[in-house]
């Protein structure tokens, strides 16, 4: 009796298993690939799609509930309304970014099974490359490591800041490699608590976690990063980064993945276009553009200064 019910909760879970991987590979093969085609010929329409606040606010609320529930932060890397804002690079782009690293960073190689503790949590969909299983978002985060070592040499000692964190993954991978004086994450208040939680867990030290409205004026860093964030911010919290962090920080490294050039000129609200940004960064800064490798969409592109 006990012995059947045990194999019926067993089976019931292996069902559930399969249900979620046949969601996931739907995501990856149908669903993510047409956000992909939308967003070349739609930026402006997909840019105001996924704000919209239904999804940031089941984002936000999965943030909180993988903080709260260990359950839910076992998972938290596959929900659904949590790969709308990350965790959606793909097989085929997490191969692109492997290739860069062994073209670009192959001492990087060797703290290949150090980076693969970025996977341990949050069960993130994982493909098989010739280094071993990897989710692409981790390689994703290495491919931006070898960047910043390419670009900006050693980060020992700096005081790095990164501008909407994600669950923590940059700062992990970084934290393998460099021993870097302090880095400081800023991200909403509702994802902060996760990320603590995840950095925490990997034994990541020197993390400060701040939104922005506690970040210090007179408080000056070495490095500001920022993947696909600064980017999403709406004009008015641009500016405030851009006073407050960018314009006083050295060197800088920001993916920005929106452009709305080509649909307006200017829009009051969605964030600045490439020729608006570059011209509000280069008043402080000899900015570089760089193209982003691979190209996850054709308006991407990485903008990067240092001071000597
Ligand atoms: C698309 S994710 C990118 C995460 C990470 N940089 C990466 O490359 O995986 C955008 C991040 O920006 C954060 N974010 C959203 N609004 C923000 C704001 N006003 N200030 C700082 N971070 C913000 C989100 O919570 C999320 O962590």
């Amino acid at each position: 009796m006990f012995i059947e019910k045990l194999k019926k909760i067993f089976d019931l879970c292996q069902k559930r298993k399969r249900l979620v991987r046949k969601g996931g590979r739907i995501i990856e093969r149908i669903v993510l690939p047409l956000k992909s085609a939308l967003k070349k010929y739609f930026p402006r329409l997909i840019h105001i799609i996924t704000s919209r606040p239904k999804y940031c606010k089941n984002y936000k609320k999965i943030c909180m509930l993988a903080y709260k529930y260990d359950s839910v932060f076992n998972t938290f890397k596959r929900h659904k309304d949590y790969r709308r804002v990350l965790e959606h690079v793909t097989d085929k782009q997490g191969q692109a970014y492997l290739d860069i690293i062994k073209e670009e960073g192959k001492d990087l190689l060797k703290y290949f099974s150090k980076f693969k503790e970025n996977d341990m949590y949050g069960d993130p969909l994982e493909y098989t490359y010739e280094v071993g299983e990897f989710s692409p978002t981790t390689l994703r985060y290495i491919k931006v490591l070898c960047d910043l070592k390419n670009i900006f040499g050693d980060l020992n000692s700096l005081d790095i800041i990164e501008i909407g964190g994600g669950y923590g993954g940059q700062c992990k991978i970084i934290s393998d490699v460099f021993n870097y004086h302090s880095y400081t994450i800023v991200d909403l208040n509702e994802v902060l608590p996760l990320i603590h939680k995840y950095l925490v867990k990997l034994n990541v030290k020197n993390v400060n976690y701040l939104t922005q409205y506690q970040i210090k004026r007179n408080r000056t860093y070495d490095l500001v990063i920022s993947n696909y964030a600064f980017s999403e911010c709406i004009k008015d919290v641009q500016n405030y980064y851009v006073n407050h962090i960018l314009n006083r920080t050295k060197k800088g490294y920001i993916t920005y993945n929106y452009d709305n050039s080509r649909t307006t000129i200017s829009h009051p609200i969605l964030p600045y276009n490439k020729k608006e940004i570059t011209q509000i960064l280069s008043r402080k800064h000899a900015i570089r553009i760089i193209d982003e490798k691979p190209k996850t969409n054709p308006l991407n592109f990485i903008i990067i200064w240092q001071k000597k």
